[in-house]
């Protein structure tokens, strides 16, 4: 065993021979590593130059697990940034949730809500995944401003309502804001997954009532979205039900140059949305409605109806595309009224069609359908 004096001369020298910006070759990280830990937190504090090389591992490690560990090990304070970098990085691994538990334990809620609120969206994205797998009993003060505010990242959203819902205090002020009408409509379908499958029973129970899932064929419950995503689906017989009469997915949109040119192409969609959020636009279609695909009621002072896509617009007058594609060009001045729909065109319950199995199919059919 290295005696005290051996450790310190081997410190020094290691520290002497790197300047801070510098990597340090791994032999000798871990060299200082070993010989800091050896120490303890007590001996590094009180000596200047083993807190200069402690400062020097640090800088050299930063970004990783060994930087957390540290962090923790050395009881350090002021290493918010650092923490909250690894667990942007590492949000599902213990290294990452470790980070954020220690950033909450050393008040750094106001350094994490600055990074949940800040430009970098998917670092915040990251940083909600991390903390609802810590746990924390800050999830819901932290988590509900972004829930509401409309104005922000959907995907962030929807992260923050997934990690709300992993733990009971969480998932019981989702379900207030669902009670009171107040969930935002484009979260919807997000809390309703998440919320019929967490473990506390009078939650679930109330989550069934307020937030029901959407029914499947013969209006049997579909079986939980976790389930559903996690099927097997045959991407052959998807394209089946796509172009099948009684589904009608193909009288609303292209693939490769065949069906009807409604509403958005779909000849890539599988490079677009994951399979969550292909599932979502199939059984809640108002959720997200795609820009430019919003959906508008015009009627004419002779009384005739249009409801569809405004799909141009000139000083005289605006074209409205109905679905079957028909174009109708409509005077302004014979306009009666116009008005934005918040639903989408594209059918709520289209998945009572079909088979669960059926489904899954479609799901995977137009997960295969990827830019080339
Ligand atoms: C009556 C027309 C209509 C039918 C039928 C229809 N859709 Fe849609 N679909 C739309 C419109 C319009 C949009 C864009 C507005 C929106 O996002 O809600 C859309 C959006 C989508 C999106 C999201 C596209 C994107 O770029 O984000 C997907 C995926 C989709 N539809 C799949 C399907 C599938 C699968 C079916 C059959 C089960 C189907 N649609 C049936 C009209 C339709």
């Amino acid at each position: 065993m290295m005696n005290l004096r051996t450790t310190l001369c081997l410190l020094a020298l290691a520290a002497a021979a790197v300047a801070v910006a510098q990597p340090i070759d791994p032999a000798k990280l871990n060299t200082m590593i070993e010989a800091l830990t050896r120490l303890g937190p007590e001996a590094v504090n009180a000596n200047p130059k083993l807190k200069e090389a402690l400062g020097k591992v640090l800088a050299a490690t930063r970004g990783t697990p060994q930087f957390v560990q540290l962090v923790e090990q050395f009881k350090l304070a002021d290493q918010n940034a650092g923490l909250l970098e690894v667990s942007a990085k590492h949000p599902a691994d213990e290294a990452g949730v470790t980070a954020l538990r220690l950033v909450l334990a050393s008040n750094g809620t106001a350094a994490l809500s600055a990074a949940l609120t800040g430009k970098d969206v998917s670092a915040a994205t990251k940083l909600v995944e991390a903390l609802g797998n810590t746990g924390a009993k800050q999830l819901p003060a932290l988590l509900l401003p972004l829930v509401s505010d409309t104005t922000r990242d959907a995907a962030l959203r929807k992260q923050s309502v997934r990690a709300l819902a992993r733990t009971q205090d969480g998932a019981a002020a989702l379900l207030k804001l669902a009670r009171e009408d107040k969930l935002p409509a484009d979260l919807r379908f997000t809390a309703t997954a998440e919320l019929n499958a967490v473990r506390w029973p009078e939650l679930k129970a109330e989550a069934a009532k307020l937030l029901p899932l959407p029914p499947g064929q013969g209006d049997k419950a579909l079986p939980p979205v976790a389930e559903l995503l996690a099927m097997k689906g045959d991407a052959k017989r998807g394209a089946e039900v796509f172009s099948r009469e009684t589904v009608g997915c193909a009288k609303c949109h292209i693939v490769n140059g065949q069906g009807v040119d409604f509403g958005p192409a779909l000849s890539e969609i599988g490079s677009k949305l994951p399979k969550d959020a292909l599932l979502e636009s199939i059984l809640d279609p108002s959720a997200g409605i795609s820009f430019g695909f919003e959906a508008w009621s015009v009627e004419t002072k002779v009384g005739e109806e249009f409801f569809g896509l405004i799909v141009s617009e000139t000083g005289e007058d605006v074209s409205v595309k109905t679905v079957g594609g028909a174009v109708t060009k409509v005077k302004k001045a014979e306009l009666a009224r116009r008005q934005q729909s918040k639903l989408s065109i594209m059918p709520a319950g289209l998945q009572q069609t079909i088979t669960v199995q059926e489904l899954a199919d479609l799901l995977e059919y137009l997960a295969t359908l990827k830019k080339k």
